[in-house]
């Protein structure tokens, strides 16, 4: 064989997903905490060489080669650092609403940007498109105007009206409730709350947010079908999960578990911090409540017991903080309101983690090995604290249990060595895979794109209720079994007892009535 045959012989037998593919990536929410996670699996397609135009509110000051941003930026207000450190059945109310509603907003300003717009008109090539799965499908109405197959990605666990579109099982026994405390193992009382409030959030999703989508959508186009049923036809779903966190689920084949991707390698720390680090005799605790909580709307008294227990650890601390007070001594407590928190977790002198257990801070922790005490606040962080105590990566403390002796509890239970040692096998595993997370994210992607006609959804996402909770099978046997006690009822009232034995009976009766009436006259 010559050289030329063979170079082509190799060439031939290379996967096919070496040919370079048109990606679209429609991002209508606005919070940076999700995008932080998708623009690192954005940017590693444009890298592999695919064509990739993103829609966000994210716009790239510096865009790699081949990476296109259309920019939806400055169209909402940002949802940065404007949460109050607070929880309460009435604030999860709440911020469902304006979870919902936001999703409305969304959906209006994608529509209405001019370059979206022309995508459409256009009906430019794209041969896969990935989709926020969150908290509006309106995206879903431009995937199918362009007939291209969909890949539905998430930077957190599943949202309550994510299930049925995939099939998922969400018994209330078992699988953990994203907004509220249980875990996989809730009580009776945590099951009826979280049966409850997964009614209200489908029905305020299903109201506020796709109905809402459906009419905006039927402003610009004529035949979108339903929302739903476009959901269902998503060919992935890539969920930020892994078991080694999230414990085993019951996934379909296409429901792929890609957590932790977007966590980058720690450099070194510099200047003031670095020096705070390294004279740290006890290591150092990090604290922080992410991107959307203010730490600052602390109520007084959480804030002592948080300042009381700093006081007693050996350890320093560091704190992201958004106000400029000084609240402790210099060489005890650092405060900054920005802090790189991938460096600081893997710095081998941070010893524990106080965080808000949301679900990039927790994939970061993990990464590292570092031990967490989990304090959630909304969203999907009870859930995500439960895990990460169920599986030993830490503990829980919930805000109205915060109390000094609590919390110096807490940490003494998470920087125990036995603890740590079980936190760095969890992360070796975590990091233990036939393949890298973000490599499994971009194969079937790619994959997606490659076999557009096949369907990977199962047979249960296609089920009405009624059947896949086998109501009309248990409805059948009812009805017969009701049926057979009445048959079986009346045939013995009927035939083997004769009338006329009753008849007798009852003229017993007034006979003896009557005697005994004759004998009082
Ligand atoms: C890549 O994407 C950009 C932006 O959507 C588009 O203008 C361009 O035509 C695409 N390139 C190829 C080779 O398809
Ligand atoms: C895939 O489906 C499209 C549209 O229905 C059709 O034109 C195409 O031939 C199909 N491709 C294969 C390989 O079946």
């Amino acid at each position: 064989m010559n050289l030329n045959v063979l170079y082509f012989v190799v060439l031939f037998l290379l996967p096919c997903n070496i040919s370079a593919l048109n990606i679209l990536g429609i991002f209508p929410y606005h919070g940076k905490s999700h995008f932080i996670v998708f623009k690192v699996y954005l940017e590693e397609l444009a890298k592999r060489g695919h064509n990739v135009t993103v829609i966000s509110h994210f716009p790239q000051a510096d865009p790699p080669e081949r990476y296109h941003d259309i920019s939806l930026a400055g169209s909402l207000d940002s949802i940065e650092d404007n949460l109050p450190f607070h929880r309460s059945f009435l604030t999860l109310l709440e911020i469902g609403l304006s979870l919902t509603n936001s999703g409305n907003d969304n959906c209006k300003v994608l529509l209405a940007n001019k370059d979206v717009q022309n995508i459409v008109k256009q009906k430019q090539k794209f041969d896969v498109i990935v989709i926020e799965q969150f908290n509006s499908d309106c995206a879903l109405g431009i995937a199918y105007k362009l007939q291209v197959p969909v890949v539905g990605i998430s930077s957190h666990v599943l949202m309550p009206w994510h299930y049925n579109r995939f099939g998922i099982p969400s018994n209330p026994s078992f699988v953990p409730f994203h907004f509220s405390e249980g875990g996989t193992k809730p009580t009776l009382m945590q099951k009826l709350e979280r049966t409850v409030l997964d009614v209200y959030f489908k029905t305020i999703y299903y109201f506020f947010s796709q109905r809402r989508n459906q009419q905006t959508l039927a402003q610009y186009y004529d035949d979108i079908p339903p929302l739903e049923n476009l959901a269902r036809d998503i060919k992935f779903l890539f969920l930020y999960h892994n078991f080694i966190l999230t414990g085993s689920r019951l996934f379909p084949a296409n429901v792929i578990e890609v957590g932790g991707y977007h966590v980058t390698e720690a450099k070194p720390l510099s200047g003031d911090l670095l020096k705070f680090v390294e004279e740290a005799e006890h290591g150092v605790i990090y604290i922080s409540f992410g991107s959307v909580v203010r730490s600052s709307t602390m109520p007084d008294d959480k804030l002592n017991a948080m300042l009381g227990a700093i006081a007693e650890m050996p350890q320093r601390f560091i704190w992201k903080w958004e106000e400029k007070i000084m609240l402790m001594d210099k060489n005890k407590l650092y405060l900054s309101s920005w802090l790189p928190q991938v460096d600081i977790l893997g710095h081998p002198k941070t010893l524990a983690f106080l965080s808000h257990a949301g679900m990039g801070g927790t994939t970061e922790a993990l990464h590292f090995g570092v031990p967490i005490v989990a304090m959630p606040v909304c969203g999907d962080q009870p859930s995500n604290a439960a895990a990460i105590e169920e599986n030993g990566l830490g503990v829980q403390l919930q805000i109205r249990d915060l109390t000094k002796e609590n919390l110096i509890a807490a940490f003494k239970k998470v920087l125990d060595s036995k603890f740590r040692d079980k936190v760095k096998l969890l992360s070796k595993a975590w990091h233990d895979r036939p393949m890298p997370p973000l490599d499994t994210a971009i194969y079937w992607t790619e994959y997606a794109a490659r076999y557009s006609n096949l369907t990977f959804r199962t047979p249960a996402a296609d089920l009405p209720f009624y059947e896949y909770y086998n109501f009309d099978v248990v409805a059948v046997y009812v009805i017969l079994l009701v049926s057979i006690i009445y048959t079986f009822k009346w045939t013995v009232s009927h035939l083997c007892c004769p009338k006329k034995k009753y008849r007798n009976v009852y003229e017993h009766v007034r006979k003896n009535k009557n005697t005994k009436r004759m004998k009082r006259e």
